[in-house]
């Protein structure tokens, strides 16, 4: 496989930020509320975002200054003014309005209204909730970090969380749940990505140290057919089973390749024993 590279410095700001958005991607939307020193609602969506601490929680988004003149952004200007702003998921439901929020309104100009979205009064903060969101963060400014100077650059707010509010039918136990959020992320040029459906998938922690992949018969690594998902799974084990107790049952392929289809297949069932039993049999071959 042939790479392409290209260096950072040799890309302007405009360019630099679409390698950025297609790499780096799908990225969790914040539809950033902030009020001005007036009072006046402000709502815009920033990808630039994340969550990096715990203790105490914290938060960070990037509303950057403007690629195209440098200017900066009316979020920034009212968090920084305020020392404060609510970060509200977006799910599928609010993708449409989410959108209508990021265009670029005039000074003082409430994108609530604009974007038919419905602002709720916090308990810690002046800005506003939005009533249509799955999750939300009430934040506290922690510290600003000016990432470079001219148009494009960063200007990251990291924020901690003084307290979440999640829709109560959004609730499994006491924690949200994960499967019932239908997140939207965003990835590079127009695109989004849907955290739904086919798109959720679990994978549970390794278990103590697990044998890795050099521990695996160089047979299976050799394999055509067994991809680096099938091999990862058997390499999760947390030691190798005893492959030369293997038994053949009647049925069972005899070839190498039928071997490697019916370990694939079972991979696929979550059947780990039964993949172990047909790695015995295609060590033995
Ligand atoms: C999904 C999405 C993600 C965005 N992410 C960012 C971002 O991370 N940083 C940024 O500066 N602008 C981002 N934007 C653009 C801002 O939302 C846009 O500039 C907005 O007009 C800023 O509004 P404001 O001036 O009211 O703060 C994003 C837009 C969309 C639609």
């Amino acid at each position: 496989m042939s790479l392409r590279t290209v260096l950072a410095s040799e890309l302007s700001p405009i360019k630099a930020n679409a390698w950025l958005v297609a790499g780096v991607a799908p990225r969790p939307i914040a539809l950033a509320s902030t009020v001005n020193e007036h009072g006046v609602r402000n709502l815009a969506p920033f990808s630039f975002f994340n969550a990096f601490g715990s203790n105490p929680p914290m938060v960070a988004f990037a509303p950057n200054r403007r690629g195209r003149d440098g200017t900066v952004k009316h979020t920034y200007l009212n968090a920084t003014a305020t020392g404060q702003f609510v970060i509200a998921a977006v799910s599928h439901a609010m993708v449409q309005q989410m959108n209508l929020a990021s265009a670029e309104y005039g000074d003082g100009e409430d994108e609530f209204p604009k974007a038919g979205l419905t602002p709720l009064p916090a308990r810690f903060v002046d800005a506003a909730l939005v009533a249509e969101s799955p999750f939300q963060m009430e934040c506290r400014l922690h510290r600003e970090v000016e990432l470079g100077q001219g148009p494009g650059s960063g200007l990251m707010l990291i924020g901690e969380v003084l307290c979440f509010h999640v829709q109560e039918h959004l609730m499994k136990g006491d924690l949200p749940n994960p499967t019932a959020m239908d997140h939207v992320g965003r990835s590079g040029g127009a695109w989004y990505t849907r955290a739904s459906g086919d798109a959720l998938f679990e994978l549970g922690k390794p278990m103590g140290r697990p044998i890795g992949f050099e521990a695996l018969p160089d047979a299976l690594k050799q394999s055509r057919i067994l991809t680096g998902n099938d091999l990862g799974r058997l390499a999760h084990a947390e030691t190798l089973p005893d492959l030369g107790s293997m038994t053949a049952r009647p049925g069972d392929p005899g070839d190498a390749e039928g071997l490697e289809r019916a370990i694939q297949s079972v991979l696929q069932e979550g059947d780990l024993p039964e993949a172990w039993r047909l790695v015995g049999l295609r060590v033995r071959l």
